[in-house]
Formats: structure tokens, sequence, C-alpha cells
């Protein structure tokens, strides 16, 4: 099937209250009518997750912004304008329309405009509001690859549309323009710096103990493997080998020849890539069977902000 004819027929699936898994530049999507409550209370069987975690509704562009929010700010609508298309989430007061299947019973709603070909392409074809949070499995490191949802959510999922790979691979900035207090509820790639620069005023910004939203459990984005950050990577790697625990690491450089009886892949060098890689990667590292997956803690800065996030949030301890 070409591509229009594919998104035609999500967009049917959509309309008749069906679930279709879609790239996003970001993380795939688990896909539902927004304005239909009964097919987003869909996507939270499908995923298992807490009927009260509020879901990102997607837009074709910015002028449905008023569609699904009120009361929106100067402020963020010189955010929509700079950052959409792209990754950014804005947390706005919902318009009365907005069901709490969407909300999670809150008086705001998430709302986004993607970027990727195939994600802009479905939302013209549909042209409304697509409810979708990451199509994992509650709890569980989101898909950047087609393959990725079918072996996860496949039979729950009327459609997976295939964009190959994610080029982003962690999910949307989270920014809280609901008060008169902008907020950073979720760091990614697009900065807090880049916000600011454009508010002009300092985010509040919340630390990894303070979740703030439902979803933002510290226990969220994990492999099933018990993940260690490592500060001393060659310290940590011996003290569990010396337990006789079979290791797979993470590390931002090659193998070191002492180390033949761990797993190892090297990570990319730059934040951007090592991002875009991380999920796959850490998917693969779950399906070795090794007793725990060791993460060589990413280096300090601002443009590492959102892949330390997702690593703090996985790991079993915390640096
Ligand atoms: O990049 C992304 O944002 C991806 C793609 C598919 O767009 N979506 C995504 O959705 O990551 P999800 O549901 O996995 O994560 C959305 C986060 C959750 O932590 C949720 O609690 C928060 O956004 N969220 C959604 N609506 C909210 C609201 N009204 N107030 C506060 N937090 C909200
Ligand atoms: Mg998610």
């Amino acid at each position: 099937m070409g591509l229009e004819r594919e998104i035609e027929k999500a967009a049917a699936i959509l309309r008749a209250g069906g679930l279709v898994a879609f790239p996003t530049e970001t993380v795939y999507g688990l896909g539902a009518d927004a304005a239909n409550p009964q097919a987003v209370r869909k996507i939270f069987i499908a995923k298992g997750r807490p009927q009260d975690h509020p879901v990102i509704v997607h837009l074709p562009d910015s002028s449905h912004l008023e569609h699904w929010a009120e009361e929106i700010s100067p402020a963020a609508r010189a955010l929509a304008k700079r950052f959409w298309p792209g990754p950014l989430t804005l947390i706005l007061r919902r318009a009365k329309r907005v069901s709490d299947a969407v909300s999670g019973g809150q008086d705001t709603v998430g709302l986004r405009v993607p970027a990727h070909p195939v994600a802009q392409a479905l939302l013209k074809a549909f042209a409304s509001g697509i409810a979708a949070p990451s199509a994992n499995r509650f709890g569980r490191v989101s898909p950047t690859l087609a393959e990725h949802v079918r072996g996860e959510l496949g039979a729950q999922v009327d459609m997976v549309l295939d964009g190959g790979p994610c080029p982003v691979g962690i999910e949307s900035t989270i920014v809280d323009m609901s008060s008169a207090h902008p907020a950073l509820l979720r760091p990614g790639k697009i900065t807090a710096v880049e916000i600011e620069a454009v508010l002009g005023t300092a985010l509040y910004r919340f630390g990894p103990e303070s979740p703030r939203v439902p979803g933002a459990l510290t226990s969220h984005y994990a492999p099933r493997t018990p993940l260690l950050l490592a500060q001393d990577l060659a310290k940590c790697v011996k003290s569990l080998c010396a337990q006789n625990k079979r290791v797979a690491v993470l590390a931002h450089h090659s193998r070191p020849v002492d180390s033949l009886d761990v797993i190892w892949q090297a990570a990319p060098a730059q934040a951007a890539d090592y991002a875009r890689e991380l999920y796959a990667r850490l998917r693969e590292l779950d399906k070795t069977g090794c007793d725990v997956i060791v993460v060589e803690e990413p280096p300090s800065g601002e443009e590492w902000a959102a892949v330390r996030d997702r690593l703090s949030k996985a790991a079993i301890n915390k640096v």
C-alpha cells in the first residue's frame, strides 16, 4: 500500500474509534480520536495505564489551539510559534469540550504539533486532535521503531504506521503554561535554556524527587532488567562481576581488553545521537538475558539534561 492510501486508512480507523500507532519525531504514539472518550479509553486498556493519567493531544497546526485550550497567554503562543511543529508539549487550560478521558480529570490539557512527515500527513487527513501517549506498555521504554510497537502492543492496535526510526528518540519537552509561573515538567531535545530565551523569564524546574504530573513517576521508562547508573564504570562492573552477575554495559567508550566477560555497547558521544539510540539500545540490552544493565553516567551540561532525566528515572539507584 502506498503511504497516501495507508494514511487514508489510518484516518478512517481513527474516525471509527479505533487505535492507530504512528511515528512522531520523538517516539511512536498510540493514537485515538481525542474527541471520542470511548476511543481514548481503549488507549489506556491497550497500555495497561491508570485512567487518571492525562494524554497529549496532537494537532495538525496551531490554528487548532483554541479548539482545545482556553486562556492561552501571549507567552504560550510565542512558544508555539517558535517551536511548532516540533518536540514541545504545552500544558494549557483545557477547553470545556476536552473530555476527562484526555485530561485525566485535570483542568488542563497537553497539546503538541509534531513535525514528523507521517504524523503531519495523518493529522492533516484526520483534520482534528489525536490523543496519543507513547506506544509502549505502561512504565516501559518508549518505542522508536515500528517493530517495537508491533512486538509490545501488536494485537491491541488496529494499525501501525511505519515511519522508520524516530529522529529525536526521546519524548517531547513538556512546559506547563497553564498558570502565571511557567514550569518545565519534562526535559527534552528543546532545552530549558532555549525556552527561557523565548519567554524572557526563568522556568520553574521540578527536581527528579518531585514528580508533579501523573506519569512523571520516577519508575518510568525502565527496561525489565535492573538498570544501574555508574559514576565509576570500571569499579561498578568489577564489583558486579565479582558477585557473579551477568552484566551488560552501555558505555561512552569502546570495550577495554579486560572486560571480555561482559556484554558491551559503546554509546554515541554526541547528546542528540545518544538520545536517538537510547531506547533501542536499552531494549537490546534488556533482551540479552543479563542480570543487570550498567549505564555509564552521561556528561553534565544542558544538552544532556533530557538523557540524564530518562536514565535517572530508569535506574534503580539514584546518583
Ligand atoms: O514526545 C511525546 O511527548 C510523545 C509523542 C507520542 O508525542 N508522547 C508522550 O506521551 O510521551 P506520554 O503519555 O507517554 O507522556 C506524556 C506526559 C505524561 O507524563 C503525562 O502525565 C503528561 O505528559 N501530561 C499530559 N497531559 C498533561 C496535563 N494536562 N498536565 C500535566 N501533565 C500532562
Ligand atoms: Mg510514555
